[in-house]
């Protein structure tokens, strides 16, 4: 079990360039099964995630090379529609290859993942979403089998909540379908923005990604298709986070202002400036000691994002006075808190609530990370600790944060990695 090692207390200075998304590649690589043409990603972050994803392509009859940022799926028979449950269990979003499958092959067969870090994670709105494009679904014992009765068609789907997952499966699903499909109450995150834009650029015409309302005309035939992947918000918030606690001063290149917008009016509370000397460069300063803030509500987006709740919570833990977070997203997205009291901070949960009130300092100990985004979190309150921290179970922060020790230790965190 690989652990980080970082001794804290120590200014970060110097510039970091932000990674492709983590959720902009993983459907945008479930998108490639459609076409039997070669595809090239640019900007793909090198993340266990990313090596997950291109198993399950491999396991489906698709070969893949990953070098230097750029993944390039070949065209290959596709031999298989199911993925097996231990490629389901590695990684929850492999989900989003059913809406490729029932495209590509017009039936789908996965395990549903069981509960998970971060609360249950039902599917209904996605095989709700399936239901009403034609597709046949079976649920039995934890396995899902989807088939298309004749063909999919066109449909009007009303979302009860703007799911991301759900907008992409769908969106997967209804492209292989010359009838127009429209979602109504869609995700607006830039990842659906950039899966429109592969989808559109191998021949679909998906119109209003990035609005509640999206139209799409698919076609029968794929074309290949190069794009680059769009920047890590959540990763560029999570550097943002790690420069506010430590005091420290530092450039972020690579992040577009709109990307961050919701978290901007945060920084600004903490005493912290933000400042873009262009449209995708930032610098930030930071005070000795953070403010509080008032309440943070994690929302859909443009909202607050859910994956920088746990990140933002440690950037507060040492702040002057008290912050409240309400998490509205997931039903239980505070694992870290009980790993961010060993060292030190003094956080209250009640149901989706949580409390921080300020301490001076936090001092190092030994934790343990509990999911993806709480394992950035730690990362960033033993940077600012006093002493040594050791934070046991870091394959979570390898799932979506590439070279995070490496990075870290370029800005000056001492830091290291040992088994
Ligand atoms: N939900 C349902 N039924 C469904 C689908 C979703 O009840 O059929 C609920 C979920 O249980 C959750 C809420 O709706 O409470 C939001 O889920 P959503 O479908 O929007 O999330 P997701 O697609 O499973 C993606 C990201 C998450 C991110 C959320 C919210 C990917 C691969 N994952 O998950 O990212 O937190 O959107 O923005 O895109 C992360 O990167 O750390 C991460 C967890």
């Amino acid at each position: 079990m690989q652990k980080l090692i970082i001794e804290g207390s120590r200014e970060l200075r110097g510039e970091i360039r932000i990674q492709g998304a983590k959720n902009s590649i993983l459907p945008i690589m479930a998108a490639t099964l459609l076409c039997d043409e070669e595809c090239i990603i640019y900007n793909c972050p090198d993340i266990l995630d990313v090596k997950t994803t291109i198993e399950i392509l491999q396991y489906l009859g698709r070969s893949t090379t990953f070098e230097d940022s750029v993944l390039t799926v070949k065209p290959g028979n596709l031999k298989k529609s199911d993925i097996p449950e231990f490629l389901m269990r590695k990684m929850r979003s492999s989900i989003v290859f059913l809406g490729a499958l029932i495209s590509k092959t017009g039936k789908a067969e996965v395990t549903l993942p069981g509960g998970c870090e971060l609360g249950p994670r039902p599917i209904d709105m996605h095989l709700s979403g399936f239901k009403q494009l034609g597709v046949r679904i079976n649920e039995n014992h934890g396995k899902i089998e989807c088939s298309v009765i004749k063909r999919i068609k066109g449909a009007e789907i009303m979302l009860p909540f703007p799911s991301v997952g759900t907008t992409e499966n769908i969106m997967l699903a209804a492209v292989s379908c010359e009838e127009v499909t429209t979602i109504r109450n869609a995700a607006r995150e830039p990842e659906i923005v950039d899966l429109a834009n592969f989808l559109n650029k191998m021949g679909a015409s998906i119109d209003g990604a990035g609005e509640s309302t999206i139209t799409i005309k698919g076609c029968k035939k794929f074309n290949s298709a190069s794009h680059k992947i769009i920047p890590d918000r959540i990763v560029a918030i999570t550097y943002l986070c790690a420069a506010a606690i430590t005091g420290s001063r530092l450039v972020i290149k690579g992040i577009p202002k709109n990307f961050i917008n919701s978290v901007i009016p945060l920084f600004e509370e903490t005493g912290c400036l933000i400042k873009f000397f262009d449209e995708k460069n930032l610098q930030i300063y930071s005070p000795e000691r953070l403010q509080s803030v008032k309440t943070v509500r994690t929302m859909p987006y443009p909202g607050f994002p859910t994956d920088v709740q746990a990140p933002v919570m440690a950037m507060l833990t040492t702040a002057f006075g008290t912050s409240v977070f309400v998490e509205t997203i997931f039903g239980s997205r505070y694992k870290h808190v009980d790993e961010l009291a060993r060292l030190g901070a003094n956080i209250k949960t009640e149901g989706s609530v949580a409390i921080v009130d300020g301490v001076k300092n936090l001092s190092g100990a030994n934790v343990s990370a509990t999911d993806l985004r709480g394992a950035a979190a730690l990362v960033i309150a033993a940077l600012a600790a006093e002493g040594v921290t050791i934070i046991s179970n870091i394959g979570y922060l390898k799932r979506g944060y590439e070279k995070m020790e490496d990075n870290l230790r370029s800005l000056g965190a001492v830091i290291k990695q040992s088994m």
